[in-house]
């Protein structure tokens, strides 16, 4: 089973053919076209730049893609795009691009949701078939987000941001020392030559259950220490220390309720993926605490922690040999929520009131109706 997938919901036009194995679902070709270099100018993604970008790329990756192969159009057995989230006009492109393909091919259509992507690709990454129930944790530009993954469209909110994603926190705290977008590879180059315990920031949310996430406490304290010290903030070493505390506060919050998060949801393996995994520091840090609390970490290498079509035309592979009919809505859906408006069977109704029930005895949840929005099953 082959299916062409395509991913354009913010700045990257990726085309990928991927095929399913008795054991696993492998990227044949995969071809990631960046346009950091045209939106850098601006310090951020400029929607209409993006959308004009998809439309030039889209017709010349497909075809390049089939042709690295020596394949025709032909061998595709169904075609995938993303649906949401995402901005509205780069969805529209690759979907749009994907349904008239599926239609001229008469192949069925896949709309895949984009986190579902990263969720899956830590595993399409290892070259291995989704093995369900896992803690997936995504730290993205736009995302960071605790999942318990039950099933496919089984998935339980465990914790997220409440302000800035964590990728986020990196550009907006890069843009203020005033280094280039985007600011996470920046502020890594630059924390690697100074000291992490330098500067006093705080760690968001320190109970031991509470999974959300805060980050612009944080960056408002670097931008305390920086304007506070107007002359100290041209020594390179200061800015060093200030960007490695400021990394290290950043992957101290994510690596603890990372952990916590697969001790509360009673599983065995954390699978990462999002653009702020690339962060070599991040890795090690994870792979260290993993390794001491006895979690299976399945972590994706770089080039699939980023946006990708493979984790696209995966999620589409893996239900199709799941035998899970394929899906497509008629639009795309820029809030394309991950979590559906009921909860999912007995097994999250359980783990659902089990979570509350915990919560209000430790005084955390006061009102019995002062619960998570419809189908968000939030730890509180
Ligand atoms: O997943 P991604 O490519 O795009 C989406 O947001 O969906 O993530 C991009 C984010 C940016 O905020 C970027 O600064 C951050 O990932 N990032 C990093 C690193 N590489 C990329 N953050 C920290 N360390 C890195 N090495
Ligand atoms: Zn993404």
């Amino acid at each position: 089973m082959r299916v062409l997938g395509i991913e354009t919901s913010c700045d990257e036009t990726a085309v990928a053919l991927v095929e399913t194995n008795p054991w696993s679902t492998d990227i044949l070709a995969q071809i990631v076209s960046s346009q950091i270099d045209l939106h850098r100018p601006y310090g951020g993604v400029v929607p209409e730049v993006a959308t004009r970008e998809h439309l030039r790329n889209l017709p010349l990756l497909v075809p390049q893609v089939l042709k690295d192969l020596n394949l025709t159009l032909d061998s595709i057995d169904a075609v995938a795009a993303t649906e949401g989230p995402g901005l509205a006009s780069s969805l529209l492109i690759g979907h749009s691009y994907a349904r008239a393909l599926a239609v001229a091919l008469s192949k069925p259509m896949f709309g895949v949701n984009h986190l579902e992507g990263h969720l899956y690709s830590p595993f399409l990454a290892n070259r291995r078939s989704v093995e369900f129930p896992f803690v997936g944790l995504i730290v993205s530009g736009g995302h960071t987000l605790l999942v318990h993954a039950l099933g496919w469209d089984r998935y339980i909110k465990l914790g997220s941001t409440v302000d800035d994603a964590a990728g986020e926190a990196f550009d907006k705290v890069a843009k203020l020392l005033g280094l280039p977008y985007p600011g996470g590879p920046e502020i890594e180059k630059i924390a690697l030559k100074g000291n992490p315990e330098a500067f006093g920031l705080p760690r968001s949310f320190p109970e031991r259950d509470n999974l959300n996430f805060s980050f612009s406490g944080l960056k408002t304290a670097v931008r305390f220490f920086h304007e506070k010290s107007a002359q100290m903030r041209n020594d390179p070493e200061w800015i060093n220390d200030l960007c490695a505390s400021f990394q290290k506060a950043v992957i101290d919050v994510l690596v603890r309720k990372a952990v916590q998060a697969v001790a509360q949801a009673r599983v065995e393996r954390l699978a990462v993926s999002g653009g702020v995994m690339c962060n070599k520091t991040l890795r090690d840090e994870l792979e260290f605490a993993c390794y001491e609390a006895g979690i299976e970490l399945i972590l994706a290498e770089p080039s699939l922690c980023t946006d990708n079509a493979g984790m696209i035309a995966g999620v589409a592979a893996e239900k199709l040999a799941a035998g899970i009919e394929p899906r497509c809505g008629d639009d795309i859906n820029p809030n394309l929520n991950l979590f559906s408006p009921e909860p999912h069977g007995d097994m999250a109704r359980g783990l659902n009131a089990a979570i509350k029930l915990k919560n209000r005895q430790s005084k955390q949840l006061p009102e019995e109706g002062d619960v998570a929005p419809a189908g968000e099953v939030e730890v509180w």
